[in-house]
């Protein structure tokens, strides 16, 4: 039977094009939400759209945003008040890196890697705070594995600065929430199964490094940190602000 945790609540997932962004879309409107997607890549939202829309979810899509932009983060926070009347989840999970070793690592790639996973959250997260207080929301941030260990193979330098202020800016924003009925917390996926990491399972190096060091020996499925996601977005998750979630099959534990 369906999970109606969500039932009624409006949730905004950034990044909705893409494969957690999707697999959040489809679990959230699963569990009853009003889901408000938002992607730079207006196909691949149009098309979580289009899933959303013929599993029987509800749910708008405002795309192309780009959450660098201040005024585009604010248009996405009118649109989902004036359809829906209201917030009360907000998932920072759009997000952009761009890699390097150090001493290949440009001004411009440190800089928009910053800016395209740290600073939209910053600017997507200030834009709903108005509407979150109303509704004493949820806050749901993607870090990363990258903001806890280097991954060896993983030029990552800029990205673990990116995630690691995802993870610490958490804290923050549990702490000044906290009054309005604000809950903050993050997850943090290990290697998931995406369209960029599918190639892994056809190199003996990377397997050896993002599979070897799983408890579970496999990648994660989108649809294994949507439900992470979710279990903290709901009301499930009452007692739980400040902390992180990860979704890494064991790796941090051993
Ligand atoms: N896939 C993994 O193994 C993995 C591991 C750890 C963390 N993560 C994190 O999970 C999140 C989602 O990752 P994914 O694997 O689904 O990636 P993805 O590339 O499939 O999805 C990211 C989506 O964000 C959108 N986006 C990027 N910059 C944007 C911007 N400025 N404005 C609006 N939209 C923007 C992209 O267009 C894309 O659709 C990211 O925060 C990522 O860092 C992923």
């Amino acid at each position: 039977m369906m999970n109606e945790r969500l039932r009624g609540k409006t949730c905004i997932v950034t990044g909705s094009g893409g494969s957690i962004g999707r697999a959040s879309c489809l679990r959230f409107a699963s569990e009853g939400a009003n889901v408000v997607g938002c992607d730079l890549i207006a196909e691949s939202a149009e098309e979580t759209l289009r899933q959303v829309e013929a599993a029987g979810g509800t749910m708008i899509s405002i795309h192309p945003a780009d959450l660098t932009d201040k005024a585009q983060c604010e248009r996405v926070v009118a649109a989902a008040v004036e359809r829906f009347g209201g917030l009360d989840v907000l998932l920072n999970n759009g997000a952009m890196a761009y890699f390097a070793w150090i001493e290949d690592m440009s001004d411009e790639m440190w800089r928009k890697t910053l800016n395209e996973e740290l600073d939209l959250v910053f600017l997507m997260t200030r834009a709903a705070w108005p509407a979150l207080k109303k509704a004493g929301g949820a806050i749901v941030n993607v870090a990363s594995l990258s903001a806890w260990a280097g991954i060896e193979l993983l030029p990552g330098l800029a990205h673990c600065a990116a995630k690691g202020g995802v993870l610490s800016i958490t804290r923050q924003l549990a702490m000044e929430g906290r009054h309005h009925g604000i809950r903050a917390n993050s997850v943090s996926p290990g290697t998931i199964e995406t369209n960029q990491t599918r190639f892994i399972l056809e190199d003996p190096d990377w397997c050896r490094v993002q599979l070897g060091r799983a408890m579970m020996n496999r990648m994660g499925q989108p649809s294994e940190v949507a439900a992470a996601i979710a279990f903290l977005a709901s009301d499930d998750a009452s007692y739980v602000t400040g902390t992180d979630i990860a979704v890494d099959g064991g790796v941090r534990a051993w």
